[in-house]
């Protein structure tokens, strides 16, 4: 039994192993399995051997048939993991660029019909396969940068019938390309015209869930929690029924306004991670640690909204609250597919290490979506999801920014970019 690609001679290897709640998340977020000279061994889309190159070649994997690929000089880590995106759309929103320059709150926007309403206009005039379109190339920019697995929100429908085709689509775009697609139901996303947010509430409770769930068309159930959009109240109402339904939970918390509850709201109902977070309070940051929950932070949210404020990382590690990182993917408040990017304003801005950064973007980040079973590090009996980076150590990554530093994407097994 020859594997079928062998990756050798790494400058560097980070396996990526380690992962914990509770006080040991900080030691285990700086433990990232490096190896040098490392080798990865992959056999039908799965890995077989880590080690050293000496190691791996004496296990015998090696064949006449085995394409080999030399990572010298450069540095090999599992794919990025994106575990929050709103990344299904159409349309886009430059034209609100004037205005967030001019200092218009982004909520202000969205009050006056823009932003996330926008999108749901531009979302619902376009055809299945315009949406699939321009998604399929954002998702292969994310493959391009690393991204090997992603979690999509739907959210730009707002209405049963819309919310169930972003959905599907999110379903069909994930058996048509290349990268694993998570789906995330996110009807409560904004209130549309002529709802009071009650009704929409029930609307959400008493329609969309119901069928969503019996569809079997999300794993996840997310709420924007947030003074003027949904209340704490109408979180946990809705929260609560999607867990009724068997869906797992996660929870925009405190993005925008300060100590409004979200925070708690998320440790009370025990999501498997909250988002955003950057007006947790002290308290809030530890109910999260006594509940195990993640915390998923978006730098490149914070940077793009330009108002000089990033989650408080460091007091959420200190307090036992393992941190993951995402892209926040969406057309108004993150535009972008680059997950290098976000782990450089994490290191610079979130004041975490590159080991840190890495571990964030990878295996916490897997469990944040309840897929570190199968990615997010490199060990035998994982998909060999696996990149090579034109970097000539971990440091250079956040380092230098602003252009692609991922040489080669190995996607179960599969060269799929280079
Ligand atoms: O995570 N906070 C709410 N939703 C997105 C923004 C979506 C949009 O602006 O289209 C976010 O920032
Ligand atoms: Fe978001």
């Amino acid at each position: 039994m020859y594997a079928d690609l062998l990756i050798h001679s790494a400058q560097m290897m980070a396996t990526l192993k380690g992962f914990s709640t509770g006080p040991a998340c900080g030691n285990a977020m700086s433990e990232i399995g490096l190896i040098e000279d490392g080798a990865v061994a992959i056999r039908e889309g799965m890995i077989v051997a880590v080690g050293t190159t000496a190691e791996v070649q004496a296990g015998g994997w090696v064949g006449p048939e085995t394409r080999q690929i030399s990572a010298r000089n450069r540095v090999v880590t599992p794919g990025f993991v994106d575990p929050h995106t709103h990344v299904l759309y159409a349309g886009s929103r430059e034209n609100e660029l004037s205005l967030k320059i001019k200092g218009v709150p982004y909520l202000e926007i969205l009050k006056q019909g823009g932003g996330i309403l926008s999108t749901v206009r531009s979302t619902k005039q376009a055809t299945d396969e315009e949406i699939k379109a321009q998604t399929g190339r954002r998702l292969q920019t994310m493959l391009s940068l690393g991204t090997t697995t992603v979690e999509v929100k739907s959210g730009y429908g707002l209405t049963t019938e819309e919310e169930i085709r972003s959905l599907r689509l999110i379903k069909e775009l994930g058996s048509e390309q290349v990268l694993d697609l998570v789906p995330t139901f996110m009807g409560a996303h904004a209130v549309p015209p002529g709802y009071s947010e009650e009704e929409f509430t029930n609307y959400i409770i008493e329609d969309m869930l119901p069928k969503i769930a019996a569809e079997g068309l999300a794993e996840f159930c997310d709420v924007f929690c947030e003074p003027g959009v949904f209340s704490v109240r109408s979180s946990e109402r809705i929260l609560a029924k999607a867990r009724q339904l068997n869906l797992k939970l996660k929870i925009h918390a405190d993005e925008l306004a300060a100590s409004a509850g979200g925070t708690e709201l998320a440790a009370k109902m025990g999501v498997i991670s909250a988002e955003h977070l950057l007006q947790a309070s002290d308290e809030g940051i530890s109910g999260l640690a006594k509940q195990g929950v993640i915390a998923v932070l978006l730098p490149a949210t914070s940077f793009n909204l330009a108002k000089n404020s990033y989650a408080r990382a460091r007091t959420m590690i200190g307090a036992g609250v393992p941190v993951a990182l995402a892209t926040d993917s969406n057309p108004g408040s993150s535009p972008t597919e680059s997950m290098p990017l976000v782990i450089t304003l994490a290191c610079l801005y979130l004041r975490l290490s590159p080991e840190e950064a890495l571990t964030a973007a990878t295996i916490n980040a897997a469990h944040a979506i309840g897929r570190a079973d199968q990615v997010g590090s490199l060990e035998v009996g994982k998909q060999g999801d696996v990149l090579i980076l034109d970097i000539p150590n971990l440091n250079y990554l956040p380092y230098h920014f602003g252009s692609n530093p991922v040489g080669v994407v190995i996607k179960r097994g599969k060269v799929v970019w280079e």
